[in-house]
């Protein structure tokens, strides 16, 4: 796919707006890109890093874990021609009228700015100051089918259409935001941007098991770790998976080196997904739940086998280590192709976010879980990290035992600097109660919003920061708007 297919693909109005973005910013010398801290904020930050050098636009970056008040005023004291913001922007548009930006995301459109009600046109008006590019804005859903990364890899090809040879790292961002969840493959515009990368030789799609760590994980951890889905006696039980693999005739070594799972023959490899299969089906688990071991996963052809940028979850997370713990800045050069330095200082980062996740989700199991009647929810204060309690609150719904009926709630210490304590609130659903519904980006919206927080993102995923003493009241009105939006049973896209 050339980059005239891939932008017959594109909705014209999202074109559009990306073409006006590109506009824009030919016409900077300087830029300062201000990208969010994750995975995904990473990835649409090394695209525009690398778009406007190519185009000979200096530019220099800030990362931020949202936008508040004094990441706006750090933004507008930089002297430069125009600040791109990247995967974050468009919950915040009211803060940022006014100033000269182009705002390339995903998230759901703050509806107190002018952005409301703009479907198939560029958000705001010409005589705006602010440039959106936003699936959501054009019948896209920005919770599977297009990244924040995604938009700006738009916008990179609107500025240079030989910026194509970048589709990989908004396949990359589509993978760290999980959009490959719902249907165990990318879909919608991601796959146009897939089919991209899969031209350019620089991915590749295809069917294998969909557990975490293929390229780097011993086999046996990589089932023993495993969750979706959770099979009986091997997940989460080292002897189990270790006595499976040994019953089956797997070599679990190469002479010292403990062999991955892209080191396994084709027939070893389905003689284990079918002994797992066959696990699931004597546990009498639901066929939807044995399909959801092999899936589509992408590799990055020209990475090194063995290593954790090979495999674009893995590298995913290689990003979310970096910078959810405040080095995103090393995420960005490994992004760029540092496989050196930054390399070498991200696998400690991925090492440490692992034993952090780890800790964090036996803490949280055992803290208990609260079920209110619509949402559920565990406060975690300083026990865990504000910027990972969202993934522990996904990781333990989606965990063997796990009511699924309801959202999770989770809370922590919010370090943000300010008069009074803040928490940080994260909420995770699931794709059934999306279906019925739930729209967490308003309901954690408008609940933030009523105690004077502030809050946003997908149907799926939201978070929000709000006084600390609010919490039960933001916890009520929450429980109350998740239980209408989930009756009324609408539709809805994100
Ligand atoms: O800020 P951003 O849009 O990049 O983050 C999206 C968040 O939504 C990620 O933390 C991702 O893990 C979460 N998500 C999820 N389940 C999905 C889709 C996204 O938890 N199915
Ligand atoms: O922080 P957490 O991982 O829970 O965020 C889930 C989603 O909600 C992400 O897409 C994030 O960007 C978004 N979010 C937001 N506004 C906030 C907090 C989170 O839009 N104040
Ligand atoms: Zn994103």
């Amino acid at each position: 796919m050339g980059s005239t297919d891939l932008i017959s693909s594109v909705p014209t109005g999202l074109w559009s707006s990306a073409q006006r973005a590109g506009d824009a910013l030919r016409r900077c010398g300087r830029v300062v890109i201000a990208a969010h801290i994750d995975a995904d904020g990473i990835s649409s930050a090394a695209i525009a890093q690398l778009a406007l050098g190519r185009a000979g636009i200096k530019s220099s970056f800030e990362f931020f874990k949202k936008l508040d008040g004094p990441a706006i005023k750090k933004l507008s004291e930089q002297s430069a021609d125009t600040v791109w913001f990247t995967d974050l922007g468009s919950g915040s548009l009211s803060k940022i009228e006014g100033m000269k930006a182009v705002v390339s995301d995903h998230h759901m459109p703050d509806p107190s700015s002018g952005a409301r009600n703009t479907c198939g046109q560029t958000a705001l008006t010409d005589f705006s100051t602010v440039v959106q590019v936003n699936p959501q804005l054009h019948g896209i859903s920005g919770a599977n089918e297009l990244s924040g990364a995604g938009s700006t890899f738009l916008v990179a090809l609107a500025l240079d259409p030989r910026n194509i040879d970048l589709a990989h790292l908004a396949v990359l961002g589509a993978i760290g935001d999980l959009q490959d969840q719902k249907t165990r493959r990318l879909e919608g515009l991601n796959r146009a941007l897939l089919s991209a990368a899969i031209e350019e030789n620089t991915i590749e799609a295809v069917e294998d098991i969909r557990y975490f760590g293929r390229e780097t994980r011993p086999i046996h951890k990589l089932l023993e770790y495993s969750s979706d889905p959770f099979v009986p006696r091997i997940s989460g039980n080292e002897e189990g998976a270790l006595g499976f693999l040994l019953e089956l005739g797997i070599e679990l070594k190469d002479d010292d080196r403990w062999r991955t799972w892209v080191d396994l023959t084709s027939s070893e490899k389905k003689t284990i997904v079918d002994a797992l299969k066959d696990q699931l089906r004597d546990s009498r688990r639901k066929p939807e739940a044995i399909e959801r071991l092999v899936g589509e996963v992408y590799v990055l052809q020209k990475e090194q086998k063995g290593t954790p940028v090979r495999d674009a979850k893995e590298f995913a997370t290689l990003l979310n280590a970096c910078g959810r713990h405040g080095k995103a800045d090393v995420g960005l050069k490994i992004c760029a192709g540092d496989r050196g330095e930054a390399m070498s200082d991200g696998m400690v980062l991925l090492r440490d976010h692992r034993s952090a996740l780890s800790k964090a989700l036996t803490w949280a199991k055992g803290s208990g879980i609260i079920r209110l009647k619509n949402i559920q929810f565990f406060d975690a204060g300083d026990e865990i990290e504000e910027t990972i309690v969202g993934t522990v609150a996904g990781m333990l719904l989606g965990s063997e035992g796990a009511d699924r009926s309801a959202p999770m709630v989770a809370f922590a210490e919010s370090t943000e600097y300010s008069d009074t304590p803040k928490v940080k609130a994260s909420s995770r659903g699931t794709q059934d109660l999306v279906a019925r519904g739930l729209d967490l980006s308003v309901a954690i919206r408008l609940a933030a919003e009523k105690v004077g927080g502030v809050g946003g993102g997908h149907n799926i995923a939201a978070g929000a920061t709000i006084p600390a003493d609010k919490r039960d009241e933001f916890l009520s009105d929450l429980d109350e708007i998740v239980g209408s939006q989930i009756t009324s049973r609408g539709r809805q896209r994100g």
